[in-house]
């Protein structure tokens, strides 16, 4: 069952209703200043950072579900209805919300009066527009009153919802004209402040939430709407709000249109006050007078689209496969955008004030983004290096604003060095700008100990090559890339105390995944020392692969599959010789794609095995059999009901590195089933199980042991996005970026027919179009490149050259 429709043309989801299983959002803002807007007009918004610059109040975990947002209410008469349908409920005559790029505009009707409303953020501004369209359909005249209504937060999230005995006093607001500011903590050290206004001239207004509500009322109901009168009330205190309330007579027939503008101000230390407390709105009436006509707003809207046509320009597809064409050219890379961007910080599921940019997270977001804007790619690498310790480890996370590490959450997984250099590898494959590996980047932000890029990198291999376990693998440390395998029985539960093994005992729990990543990333790294000239260095990094590699066949091999790990007791953790937990995702995908056991036979054996033992018609699971009991040994992945997130659910992130792991093989037709399966364009008829948005990723879909078999969970926010990407576009479609250029060596299901891609890379505009006369699943024949017959399947890169037209076959 669907709850609406793509709109290829118009690059959009339509939903037609707004009882869809769970809310159904959009993410507004591209630079720093940010909306989550759900398909009712729930949300919030804030500047740069989710916890510290929050502008309005969300209550996660409420009922009714996503309550808070930025609302309109239209009375008319003694009716009262939102274009969103919440919070009123009011039965709507019509209804429908268009997601779009960036944008996403409502359009309901109700008693002959139809409203549209388009939301976004203008590209270089910090506010929000919602332009509000009012059309009279009826023969009768009418007299309507428009109220607005947004929630303030008192800027730090955090702090906002728990203590209350310090917040309740320091609201404080200003009204001027139709410019309501909001300028909580402005007294203290704050340079910064909030508007809402609407370029009318406004009947009245509110500041205090419980007088524009009433005593006991919520958002569905408020006082002063159904009074059709606001109170003029003032906050001081208690919960600032700001709602307009303008009047207005429709004549039959008639439109008129009305523009609110939310913002954020900043003003810089000498500026910040006109006399003390008192704040300077200079920057406010200047952000606020390049939004007062419909012509402004219709410019400003036309620069976003333009922006996004040319940023989805940089990768596109054109196959007999609709499906494809629309995720790759459109959903796929819009989510990419939204992850880095967010990391895994504010979704409908992260609240904004737990996780702020992940260090694994932000590395792999990397990977699906690099092409789009190279040069915050760049600037992100940077940010991200600088959060690493000398030794190679790194804080896991690191707050946005501060851009420092989380010391509450530490160091210890032992995967994040390594994420490190494939995102600089992506990078520096994508643009060929070596100049970020001699850059001085600092460690634990301290630019008194900084080194150059490329340090940093060898200083990641190094941890994992100074930190081996019993088998020579690399040890696990707090967890992996699978934060629920926590084998040093360090306690998941922030807060717990957690217990460790003594010093003769361990911690000495290791991970073949880490391994998988090492043998492909030293690769990688190896190459990147070749590029610097250092050919001795690159010598050195391919020796300890090979070491590595000879350690995974040896003791990360079960006979049938890769190992998952080792833990503290140095018992096999993903093996025939456990009871449940037999056989893991992790190592299957990535020792694979890492080339591991190709040449000895044993990679398609595993990957043989995953379809036999791990994979549903919603994806493949990332264990089996699932946990039935809870194992100390094994940490948090044995805390999950069967079928749930790590305990054998299907892990979205990790399906993209099997299909690639069988490109590697040149197994066409399972590659694209697996890309298939989690695809969601192809599950939007089952939106009823699925439940989650139809045209993004999820983390998760339970597996076959959960109760709800098949439904998704925490979209949005996951590194499913971006590895998707990289596997539908680099090696499915199989346009991948070398140093040496782009090759082209895709790995098709049969009956793909031809296609072709265009795809900006560098100063060039790649024309390839991909002939499969013999419908084979993998192999390049021969290649022309402007006509010419060119060896392999490297487009050899030429310095300032704009267009390039090749000509694949496949064979
Ligand atoms: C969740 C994981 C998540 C981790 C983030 C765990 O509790 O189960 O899915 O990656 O927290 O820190
Ligand atoms: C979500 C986390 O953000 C990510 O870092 C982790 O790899 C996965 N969960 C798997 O546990």
């Amino acid at each position: 069952m669907k709850y609406g429709h793509f709109d290829d043309v118009h690059q959009e989801y339509v939903i037609t209703t707004p009882k869809t299983p769970l809310p159904w959002i959009n993410y507004l803002g591209c630079n720093e200043f940010f909306s989550l807007i759900s398909n009712t007009c729930g949300g919030y918004t804030f500047y740069k950072d989710a916890k510290l610059l929050r502008l309005t109040r969300y209550r996660y975990n409420n009922v009714p579900a996503d309550i808070n947002g930025k609302y309109l209410y239209i009375k008319d008469g003694d009716t009262v209805w939102n274009p969103g349908w919440q919070p009123t409920k009011t039965e709507l005559d019509s209804y429908e919300c268009r997601h779009g790029i960036g944008y996403s505009r409502f359009t309901s009707s109700k008693n002959g009066v139809k409203a549209s409303v388009l939301s976004f953020v203008p590209l270089n501004d910090n506010c929000e527009i919602s332009q509000l369209t009012l059309t009279n359909g009826s023969s009768e005249d009418k007299k309507l009153s428009v109220f607005s209504y947004v929630e303030w937060c008192l800027w730090n999230a955090d702090d906002d919802m728990k203590n209350f005995q310090r917040n309740l006093s320091t609201g404080e607001v200003e009204v001027q004209d139709s410019t309501i500011y909001h300028k909580t903590e402005y007294r203290e050290r704050r340079n910064h402040y909030a508007i809402y206004s609407v370029n009318t001239k406004i009947d009245g207004f509110d500041t205090s939430r419980d007088a524009f509500l009433g005593a006991y009322r919520g958002a569905d109901s408020p006082e002063a709407v159904e009074n059709g009168k606001c109170t003029n009330s003032m906050a001081s205190g208690w919960s600032p709000i700001a709602s307009h309330q303008i009047n207005v007579d429709l004549a039959a027939g008639e439109t008129k249109t009305f523009i609110f503008v939310l913002g954020y101000i900043e003003n810089p230390e000498d500026e910040k006050w006109e006399s003390y407390g008192v704040i300077n709105k200079t920057r406010a009436k200047e952000m606020l007078a390049k939004y007062q006509t419909d012509a402004q707003v219709e410019e400003a809207f036309a620069a976003l689209q333009a922006y996004w046509k040319q940023l989805l320009a940089r990768y596109t597809v054109d196959s007999a496969d609709e499906k494809v064409n629309r995720m790759v050219n459109t959903w796929n890379q819009y989510q990419c955008m939204v992850t880095f961007n967010m990391s895994r910080s504010a979704s409908y599921y992260e609240s904004g004030i737990g996780r702020g940019m992940g260090f694994r997270d932000s590395c792999q977001d990397l990977l699906g983004f690099v092409h789009l804007i190279p040069d915050r790619a760049r600037e992100r690498i940077i940010d991200i290096a600088s959060t690493q310790f000398q030794d190679g480890s790194a804080y896991h996370q690191y707050q946005p604003l501060t851009k420092k590490g989380n010391s509450d959450i530490g160091s210890g997984f032992n995967d994040d060095p390594l994420w490190l250099i494939a995102g600089t590898s992506a990078y520096v494959r994508e643009t060929g700008d070596t100049s970020i590996l001699t850059q001085m980047v600092p460690f634990d932000n301290d630019m008194s100990v900084a080194a150059p890029l490329m340090d940093h990198l060898k200083r990641s291999l190094d941890y994992i090559i100074n930190h081996k376990g019993p088998h020579n693998l690399p040890l696990i440390g707090r967890a992996d890339w699978n934060d629920c395998l926590n084998l040093n029985c360090f306690s998941a539960h922030p807060g717990e105390s957690f217990q460790t093994f003594g010093p003769s005992e361990g911690p000495v729990a290791e991970s073949v995944f880490i391994a998988g990543m090492f043998v492909k990333y030293g690769e990688e790294y190896a190459q990147l020392c070749e590029l610097m000239g250092d050919a001795d260095e690159a010598a050195r990094a391919r020796k300890e692969v090979q070491a590595m590699y000879d350690a995974i066949l040896k003791d990360g091999w079960d006979g049938d599959w890769f190992v998952r790990a080792y833990d503290a007791y140095s018992h096999k953790v993903g093996s025939k010789e456990c009871r449940e937990g037999q056989i893991y995702i992790e190592p299957q995908g990535f020792c694979v794609l890492a080339g591991v056991g190709v040449k000895e036979g044993l990679a398609e054996k595993a990957l043989n095995s995953v379809k036999e033992r791990l994979d549903t018609k919603y994806g493949v699971m990332i264990l089996q059999p699932a946990y039935t009991e809870y194992h100390l040994e094994l940490g948090e992945v044995s805390s999950y009901p069967p079928g749930y997130k790590e305990n054998a659910g299907i892990f979205c992130h990790n399906n993209p590195w099997v299909s690639i792991a069988e490109t590697v093989l040149g197994r066409g037709d399972r590659a694209f089933e697996i890309y298939r399966k989690t695809c969601p364009a192809y599950i939007e008829d089952i939106s009823e199980i699925h439940r989650t948005e139809p045209y993004v990723y999820s983390q998760m879909v339970a597996g076959k042991d959960a109760k709800f078999y098949g439904e998704a969970k925490n979209s949005w926010l996951t590194g499913t996005a971006a590895w998707t990407f990289v596997n539908i576009s680099q090696y499915i479609l199989g346009v991948y970026p070398t140093h040496q250029g782009l090759s082209v060596d895709p790995c098709i299901p049969k009956g793909f027919g031809d296609f072709s891609i265009t795809r900006k890379f560098r100063e060039g505009t790649y024309h390839i179009q991909v002939k499969n006369p013999q419908n084979v699943e993998k192999g390049v024949v021969s290649m022309t490149v402007d006509g010419k017959a060119v060896d392999g399947h490297i487009i050899p890169y030429e310095k300032g050259k704009e267009e390039y037209n090749v000509v694949i076959t496949m064979g």
